[in-house]
């Protein structure tokens, strides 16, 4: 488990899949730039660079962030994206950290090098790869799980995630999709409970991977071990910027209209991949992916790829083998490319 090829694999994501030219069906990224009313801002921002972060800049950001989930400013922590907040896990000093698999691999690589023990819970793919909170370990003090799960598009009650919720353990929430299930049934963004922290992220929805910005929201007293050892002006004036107008009110619906389109192409595009013969679709999905098993996934992979398209290898993660391949969700025309390709491949035998 300590293995560096191990870790290789851990490290592998979707960006690596991808490739200049390609069909990108490897990246869960809804936009290929930020829309331009967020680049305005940001744009604006920049003067802001002419001084350090300062308590105003971080507070409006923590502020918009409050109002959106419902909470208080100081239950706000602003981060270089959700990968931070995994990054800063071992500063809450874990005896044993339980990582619900498949799901993003972060977490347990930042854990793993900073030495916390870590132990694998395994979600089953005859359970629909559901959240049992019986299954994790009494002794881990920290749980890390991601809801929606990437890769495995399911969208966990909340009512399960909280029955993980004990005196002295700290439950990590990756909510990095949840602003693409419509309204957002299951997210616990907005409940206040000492040990539950949930990370949120604004790369997906708004087109930001190249920024890193996020947040996480907890209590106060986590938030504050959580960030004791980060260096001073930990997020940019920009990062602060992007976190206070992604809270507004105006990209609240926008995002939720986005969520809505998602959520319709997801469905559109889960029902013609089933009907391809050779083709099992991971269900129910809610996020803006879908998990795919094919016989010689490696091989249809590459195949793919020869035709110009970037699908996400599943193999590296955690519970998934060669068969399993990950898609993003596109638009209606895009997605078709994705089906005839498969049905094409496929059909040959
Ligand atoms: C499930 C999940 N959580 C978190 C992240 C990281 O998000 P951020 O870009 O905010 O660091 C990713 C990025 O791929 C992800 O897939």
């Amino acid at each position: 488990m300590t293995s560096g090829e191990d870790r290789e694999l851990l490290r592998h994501h979707g960006d690596v899949d991808a490739g200049p030219g390609l069909l990108d069906f490897a990246v869960n990224v809804r936009l290929d730039r930020p829309p331009a009313w967020l680049r305005d801002r940001l744009a604006g921002a920049l003067d802001r660079l002419g001084h350090y972060p300062s308590a105003a800049d971080e507070g409006a950001a923590r502020a918009a962030a409050a109002a959106r989930h419902g909470r208080e400013a100081d239950e706000v922590l602003p981060l270089a994206g959700a990968a931070e907040g995994f990054a800063l896990l071992p500063s809450l000093r874990p005896r044993l950290a339980a990582l619900v698999h498949p799901s993003f691999t972060e977490p347990e690589l930042a854990l793993r090098t900073a030495d916390v023990e870590v132990t694998r819970v395994l979600l089953d793919a005859d359970d629909g790869y559901r959240l049992r909170a019986d299954a994790v370990p009494e002794q881990a003090d920290l749980v890390v799980l991601g809801n929606p799960t990437n890769p495995t598009s399911v969208l966990h009650p909340a009512e399960e995630v909280r029955r993980l919720l004990r005196p002295g353990r700290v439950v990590v929430v990756d909510e990095a999709f949840a602003d693409a299930v419509p309204a957002e049934p299951e997210s616990l963004a907005s409940t206040r409970e000492p040990g539950l922290l949930v990370l949120r992220s604004l790369t997906k929805m708004w087109g930001l991977p190249g920024l890193r910005a996020g947040y996480a929201l907890g209590a106060p007293d986590l938030l504050h071990r959580l960030s004791r050892h980060r260096p001073h002006w930990p997020v940019n004036a920009l990062v602060l910027e992007a976190v206070a107008a992604c809270c507004e009110p105006s990209a609240l619906a926008e995002s939720e209209r986005a969520a809505a389109e998602l959520d319709a192409h997801r469905a559109a595009l889960a029902a013609d991949l089933a009907a391809v013969p050779g083709v099992g679709v991971a269900e129910p999905a809610r996020a803006p992916f879908l998990l795919l098993r094919v016989d010689d996934g490696e091989k249809v992979r590459a195949a793919l790829r020869e035709r110009g398209i970037a699908v996400r290898r599943g193999d590296t993660f955690p519970g998934l083998g060669p068969d399993h391949l990950r898609v993003a969700v596109r638009g209606a025309e895009q997605n078709s490319v994705l089906v005839e390709a498969l049905r094409d491949l496929l059909g040959q035998g």
